[in-house]
Protein backbone atom coordinates (compact mmCIF):
# COMPACT_ATOMS: atom_id res chain seq x y z
CA UNK A 1 0.00 0.00 0.00
CA UNK A 2 1.10 3.40 -0.69
CA UNK A 3 -0.68 7.04 0.02
CA UNK A 4 -0.08 9.34 -3.18
CA UNK A 5 -1.46 12.80 -1.44
CA UNK A 6 -0.06 14.14 0.31
CA UNK A 7 2.95 12.76 -1.55
CA UNK A 8 4.73 10.30 0.70
CA UNK A 9 8.13 8.72 -0.44
CA UNK A 10 7.80 5.38 1.62
CA UNK A 11 5.04 2.81 1.22
CA UNK A 12 2.87 2.40 4.38
CA UNK A 13 2.80 -1.28 3.83
CA UNK A 14 4.68 -4.35 1.75
CA UNK A 15 4.49 -3.46 -1.94
CA UNK A 16 2.58 -6.68 -3.19
CA UNK A 17 -0.98 -6.17 -2.94
CA UNK A 18 -2.31 -6.89 1.11
CA UNK A 19 -3.31 -10.13 2.08
CA UNK A 20 -6.03 -9.11 4.65
CA UNK A 21 -5.73 -11.89 7.11
CA UNK A 22 -2.12 -12.11 7.66
CA UNK A 23 -1.55 -8.18 7.95
CA UNK A 24 -4.12 -8.05 10.66
CA UNK A 25 -2.28 -10.83 12.86
CA UNK A 26 -0.70 -8.38 15.40
CA UNK A 27 2.86 -9.38 16.27
CA UNK A 28 3.98 -9.21 12.50
CA UNK A 29 6.42 -5.84 12.35
CA UNK A 30 5.07 -5.10 8.98
CA UNK A 31 1.24 -5.45 9.62
CA UNK A 32 2.13 -3.11 12.93
CA UNK A 33 3.73 -0.50 11.23
CA UNK A 34 0.71 -0.36 8.58
CA UNK A 35 -1.95 -0.67 11.20
CA UNK A 36 -0.44 2.31 13.06
CA UNK A 37 0.13 4.21 10.01
CA UNK A 38 -3.35 3.88 8.75
CA UNK A 39 -4.45 4.62 12.91
CA UNK A 40 -2.75 7.98 12.69
CA UNK A 41 -3.96 9.06 8.58
CA UNK A 42 -7.42 8.27 10.03
CA UNK A 43 -7.37 9.64 13.61
CA UNK A 44 -10.69 10.95 14.38
CA UNK A 45 -10.02 15.13 14.66
CA UNK A 46 -11.24 16.83 18.05
CA UNK A 47 -13.20 19.72 17.22
CA UNK A 48 -15.16 21.52 20.39
CA UNK A 49 -18.21 19.12 21.05
CA UNK A 50 -15.94 16.49 20.49
CA UNK A 51 -18.69 15.07 17.59
CA UNK A 52 -17.00 13.90 14.02
CA UNK A 53 -19.43 12.57 11.26
CA UNK A 54 -17.41 10.22 9.21
CA UNK A 55 -18.78 7.80 6.36
CA UNK A 56 -17.36 5.21 4.96
CA UNK A 57 -18.10 3.53 1.41
CA UNK A 58 -16.61 1.70 -1.90
CA UNK A 59 -17.80 2.36 -4.82
CA UNK A 60 -17.40 1.00 -8.55
CA UNK A 61 -15.36 3.53 -11.08
CA UNK A 62 -18.81 4.14 -12.40
CA UNK A 63 -20.54 4.95 -9.16
CA UNK A 64 -22.26 1.73 -7.79
CA UNK A 65 -22.58 1.05 -4.53
CA UNK A 66 -23.94 -2.42 -4.42
CA UNK A 67 -23.63 -5.25 -7.02
CA UNK A 68 -26.55 -7.69 -6.32
CA UNK A 69 -27.92 -5.67 -4.06
CA UNK A 70 -24.45 -5.47 -1.75
CA UNK A 71 -21.24 -3.70 -1.54
CA UNK A 72 -19.16 -7.18 -1.02
CA UNK A 73 -18.02 -7.69 -4.39
CA UNK A 74 -17.06 -3.93 -5.20
CA UNK A 75 -14.52 -4.75 -2.09
CA UNK A 76 -10.94 -5.73 -1.67
CA UNK A 77 -8.06 -6.74 0.93
CA UNK A 78 -7.21 -3.12 1.19
CA UNK A 79 -11.11 -1.79 1.64
CA UNK A 80 -11.58 -4.03 4.13
CA UNK A 81 -8.55 -3.45 6.14
CA UNK A 82 -9.89 0.36 6.10
CA UNK A 83 -13.17 -0.65 6.91
CA UNK A 84 -11.58 -2.29 10.10
CA UNK A 85 -9.59 0.30 11.39
CA UNK A 86 -12.52 3.32 10.67
CA UNK A 87 -14.65 0.47 12.83
CA UNK A 88 -12.08 -0.13 15.41
CA UNK A 89 -11.17 4.24 16.01
CA UNK A 90 -15.29 4.85 16.42
CA UNK A 91 -17.65 4.90 19.08
CA UNK A 92 -20.62 3.82 17.07
CA UNK A 93 -21.47 2.77 13.47
CA UNK A 94 -24.74 3.66 11.84
CA UNK A 95 -26.28 2.13 8.85
CA UNK A 96 -29.80 2.67 7.48
CA UNK A 97 -32.75 -0.19 8.24
CA UNK A 98 -32.07 -1.00 4.15
CA UNK A 99 -28.25 -1.64 4.69
CA UNK A 100 -28.77 -3.79 7.41
CA UNK A 101 -31.48 -5.93 6.37
CA UNK A 102 -28.98 -6.11 2.68
CA UNK A 103 -25.85 -6.55 4.22
CA UNK A 104 -27.45 -8.90 6.94
CA UNK A 105 -25.50 -6.89 10.06
CA UNK A 106 -24.52 -8.25 12.65
CA UNK A 107 -23.03 -6.39 15.97
CA UNK A 108 -19.51 -5.55 15.65
CA UNK A 109 -16.97 -8.51 16.89
CA UNK A 110 -14.30 -7.25 19.19
CA UNK A 111 -12.12 -10.41 17.70
CA UNK A 112 -12.21 -8.42 14.32
CA UNK A 113 -11.34 -5.20 15.45
CA UNK A 114 -8.09 -3.75 16.22
CA UNK A 115 -7.71 -3.97 19.88
CA UNK A 116 -4.65 -2.49 19.95
CA UNK A 117 -6.21 1.05 17.94
CA UNK A 118 -9.37 0.99 20.54
CA UNK A 119 -7.44 1.32 23.65
CA UNK A 120 -9.23 2.17 27.02
CA UNK A 121 -12.82 1.55 25.10
CA UNK A 122 -15.17 -1.26 24.75
CA UNK A 123 -13.79 -3.67 23.10
CA UNK A 124 -15.91 -2.78 20.16
CA UNK A 125 -18.44 -0.53 19.13
CA UNK A 126 -22.24 -0.60 19.12
CA UNK A 127 -24.51 -0.39 15.47
CA UNK A 128 -26.73 2.07 15.62
CA UNK A 129 -29.58 1.45 12.79
CA UNK A 130 -31.74 4.11 11.44
CA UNK A 131 -35.16 3.26 10.46
CA UNK A 132 -38.97 4.58 10.80
CA UNK A 133 -40.69 1.97 11.87
CA UNK A 134 -38.40 -1.31 13.05
CA UNK A 135 -39.31 -3.64 10.18
CA UNK A 136 -36.30 -5.93 11.34
CA UNK A 137 -35.86 -9.17 12.53
CA UNK A 138 -35.33 -8.98 16.19
CA UNK A 139 -34.22 -12.27 16.66
CA UNK A 140 -31.33 -11.87 14.21
CA UNK A 141 -27.67 -11.63 15.35
CA UNK A 142 -27.85 -7.96 14.81
CA UNK A 143 -30.07 -8.16 18.46
CA UNK A 144 -27.85 -10.60 20.35
CA UNK A 145 -27.53 -10.30 24.21
CA UNK A 146 -23.94 -12.13 24.47
CA UNK A 147 -22.26 -10.14 27.29
CA UNK A 148 -18.98 -9.15 24.97
CA UNK A 149 -21.33 -7.56 22.04
CA UNK A 150 -22.62 -3.74 22.46
CA UNK A 151 -26.21 -3.90 22.71
CA UNK A 152 -27.34 -2.52 19.19
CA UNK A 153 -29.29 1.53 19.13
CA UNK A 154 -32.26 1.38 17.35
CA UNK A 155 -32.77 5.20 16.39
CA UNK A 156 -36.55 5.44 15.25
CA UNK A 157 -39.80 7.17 14.92
CA UNK A 158 -43.47 7.27 16.32
CA UNK A 159 -44.47 5.23 13.51
CA UNK A 160 -43.26 2.26 14.66
CA UNK A 161 -46.27 2.05 17.16
CA UNK A 162 -45.98 1.57 20.94
CA UNK A 163 -46.37 -2.27 20.57
CA UNK A 164 -43.26 -2.26 18.09
CA UNK A 165 -41.31 -0.33 20.61
CA UNK A 166 -41.75 -2.31 23.12
CA UNK A 167 -40.30 -5.69 21.69
CA UNK A 168 -37.26 -3.86 20.06
CA UNK A 169 -36.51 -2.65 23.45
CA UNK A 170 -36.43 -6.15 25.02
CA UNK A 171 -33.42 -6.59 22.55
CA UNK A 172 -31.82 -3.30 21.62
CA UNK A 173 -31.49 0.41 23.32
CA UNK A 174 -34.26 2.20 21.61
CA UNK A 175 -34.45 5.73 20.92
CA UNK A 176 -37.52 7.45 19.40
CA UNK A 177 -36.01 10.51 18.05
CA UNK A 178 -39.11 11.66 15.50
CA UNK A 179 -42.54 11.65 14.22
CA UNK A 180 -42.13 10.35 10.61
CA UNK A 181 -38.20 10.46 10.51
CA UNK A 182 -34.90 11.02 12.21
CA UNK A 183 -33.23 14.28 11.62
CA UNK A 184 -29.75 14.03 11.24
CA UNK A 185 -29.34 16.30 14.28
CA UNK A 186 -31.74 14.14 16.45
CA UNK A 187 -29.56 10.96 15.84
CA UNK A 188 -26.14 13.12 16.50
CA UNK A 189 -27.85 14.34 20.09
CA UNK A 190 -29.01 10.84 20.78
CA UNK A 191 -25.72 9.15 20.24
CA UNK A 192 -23.79 12.05 22.07
CA UNK A 193 -26.13 11.46 25.26
CA UNK A 194 -24.78 7.90 25.32
CA UNK A 195 -21.33 9.44 24.77
CA UNK A 196 -20.75 8.39 21.43
CA UNK A 197 -18.92 10.92 19.51
CA UNK A 198 -16.60 10.08 17.21
CA UNK A 199 -19.20 8.31 14.26
CA UNK A 200 -18.97 5.98 11.62
CA UNK A 201 -21.74 6.08 9.14
CA UNK A 202 -21.79 3.08 6.94
CA UNK A 203 -24.44 4.07 4.34
CA UNK A 204 -26.45 3.48 2.76
CA UNK A 205 -27.53 5.99 0.23
CA UNK A 206 -30.56 7.26 1.63
CA UNK A 207 -28.70 8.40 5.33
CA UNK A 208 -25.81 9.47 3.90
CA UNK A 209 -27.74 11.69 1.58
CA UNK A 210 -30.00 13.09 4.90
CA UNK A 211 -26.58 13.91 6.32
CA UNK A 212 -25.51 15.61 3.18
CA UNK A 213 -28.19 17.75 3.21
CA UNK A 214 -28.68 18.77 6.81
CA UNK A 215 -24.60 19.26 6.74
CA UNK A 216 -23.65 17.29 9.30
CA UNK A 217 -21.20 15.31 7.73
CA UNK A 218 -17.56 16.16 7.98
CA UNK A 219 -15.53 13.30 5.93
CA UNK A 220 -16.26 10.72 3.34
CA UNK A 221 -14.12 7.95 3.09
CA UNK A 222 -14.68 6.76 -0.16
CA UNK A 223 -12.45 3.43 -1.54
CA UNK A 224 -12.86 3.28 -5.51
CA UNK A 225 -13.09 -0.31 -6.49
CA UNK A 226 -11.50 -0.96 -10.12
CA UNK A 227 -14.49 -2.13 -11.58
CA UNK A 228 -17.14 -1.00 -14.20
CA UNK A 229 -20.45 -2.27 -12.87
CA UNK A 230 -22.28 -1.58 -15.69
CA UNK A 231 -25.18 0.45 -14.34
CA UNK A 232 -27.48 -2.36 -13.56
CA UNK A 233 -30.00 -0.86 -11.69
CA UNK A 234 -27.69 0.02 -8.23
CA UNK A 235 -28.12 4.00 -7.38
CA UNK A 236 -24.98 6.24 -6.48
CA UNK A 237 -23.70 6.92 -3.30
CA UNK A 238 -25.93 9.64 -1.91
CA UNK A 239 -30.11 9.38 -2.43
CA UNK A 240 -32.13 12.48 -1.93
CA UNK A 241 -35.50 13.94 -3.14
CA UNK A 242 -35.01 17.62 -2.36
CA UNK A 243 -33.13 20.21 -4.46
CA UNK A 244 -29.76 19.66 -5.76
CA UNK A 245 -26.93 21.18 -4.14
CA UNK A 246 -23.28 21.07 -4.20
CA UNK A 247 -20.83 20.68 -0.78
CA UNK A 248 -17.45 21.50 -1.00
CA UNK A 249 -15.03 19.12 -0.17
CA UNK A 250 -11.69 18.66 -0.26
CA UNK A 251 -9.05 16.03 -0.68
CA UNK A 252 -7.47 15.05 2.39
CA UNK A 253 -5.64 11.84 1.73
CA UNK A 254 -5.38 8.64 -1.65
CA UNK A 255 -3.89 5.82 -1.13
CA UNK A 256 -3.38 2.98 -3.39
CA UNK A 257 -3.31 -0.72 -3.10
CA UNK A 258 -3.87 -3.13 -6.36
CA UNK A 259 -5.86 -0.59 -8.09
CA UNK A 260 -7.63 0.29 -5.15
CA UNK A 261 -7.66 4.05 -4.35
CA UNK A 262 -8.40 4.36 -0.97
CA UNK A 263 -9.45 8.34 -0.74
CA UNK A 264 -10.59 10.74 2.05
CA UNK A 265 -11.97 14.20 1.84
CA UNK A 266 -13.27 16.52 4.33
CA UNK A 267 -15.96 18.93 4.14
CA UNK A 268 -14.20 22.51 2.93
N1 LIG B 1 -20.98 0.45 -1.20
C1 LIG B 1 -21.15 0.75 0.05
O1 LIG B 1 -20.20 1.17 0.73
C2 LIG B 1 -22.50 0.60 0.68
C3 LIG B 1 -22.68 1.01 2.01
C4 LIG B 1 -23.96 0.85 2.56
C5 LIG B 1 -25.00 0.35 1.80
N2 LIG B 1 -24.77 -0.03 0.54
C6 LIG B 1 -25.85 -0.56 -0.29
O2 LIG B 1 -26.90 0.40 -0.30
C7 LIG B 1 -28.15 -0.28 -0.35
C8 LIG B 1 -29.02 0.24 0.81
O3 LIG B 1 -29.07 1.65 0.78
P1 LIG B 1 -30.45 2.43 0.75
O4 LIG B 1 -30.23 3.82 0.32
O5 LIG B 1 -31.42 1.62 0.02
O6 LIG B 1 -30.86 2.44 2.23
P2 LIG B 1 -30.34 2.95 3.66
O7 LIG B 1 -29.98 4.38 3.68
O8 LIG B 1 -29.40 1.96 4.20
O9 LIG B 1 -31.70 2.71 4.43
C9 LIG B 1 -32.87 3.38 4.08
C10 LIG B 1 -33.85 3.06 5.16
O10 LIG B 1 -33.26 3.47 6.41
C11 LIG B 1 -34.22 4.10 7.21
N3 LIG B 1 -33.87 5.50 7.29
C12 LIG B 1 -32.89 6.14 6.61
N4 LIG B 1 -32.85 7.40 6.99
C13 LIG B 1 -33.79 7.55 7.93
C14 LIG B 1 -34.21 8.62 8.74
N5 LIG B 1 -33.67 9.81 8.62
N6 LIG B 1 -35.21 8.43 9.63
C15 LIG B 1 -35.78 7.22 9.76
N7 LIG B 1 -35.42 6.16 9.02
C16 LIG B 1 -34.45 6.33 8.13
C17 LIG B 1 -35.55 3.88 6.53
O11 LIG B 1 -35.90 2.59 7.04
P3 LIG B 1 -37.34 1.98 7.24
O12 LIG B 1 -37.47 1.12 6.04
O13 LIG B 1 -37.26 1.19 8.48
O14 LIG B 1 -38.26 3.13 7.31
C18 LIG B 1 -35.16 3.80 5.08
O15 LIG B 1 -36.08 3.08 4.30
C19 LIG B 1 -27.85 -1.76 -0.23
O16 LIG B 1 -27.87 -2.32 -1.52
C20 LIG B 1 -26.43 -1.80 0.32
O17 LIG B 1 -25.75 -2.93 -0.12
C21 LIG B 1 -23.55 0.09 -0.05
Amino acid sequence: MRQIFPEHQEALGPADPLSAAGLLRPGDGAADDLVAALADIYAYPTPADGVWVRANFVASIDGAVAVEGQSARLSGPADRLVFTVLRSLADVVVAGASTVRAERYRQAQPGELLQRIRSGRPPAPPIAVVTRRVELDLSDRLFSQRPDRARTIVLTTELAGEERLKEAARVADVVVAGTHTVSAQAMLDALAARGHRKILVEGGTMLLGQLVEEQVLEELCLTISPVIEGGHGTGRLTASSGPAWLTQMRLATVLEDDGFLLTRYLRA
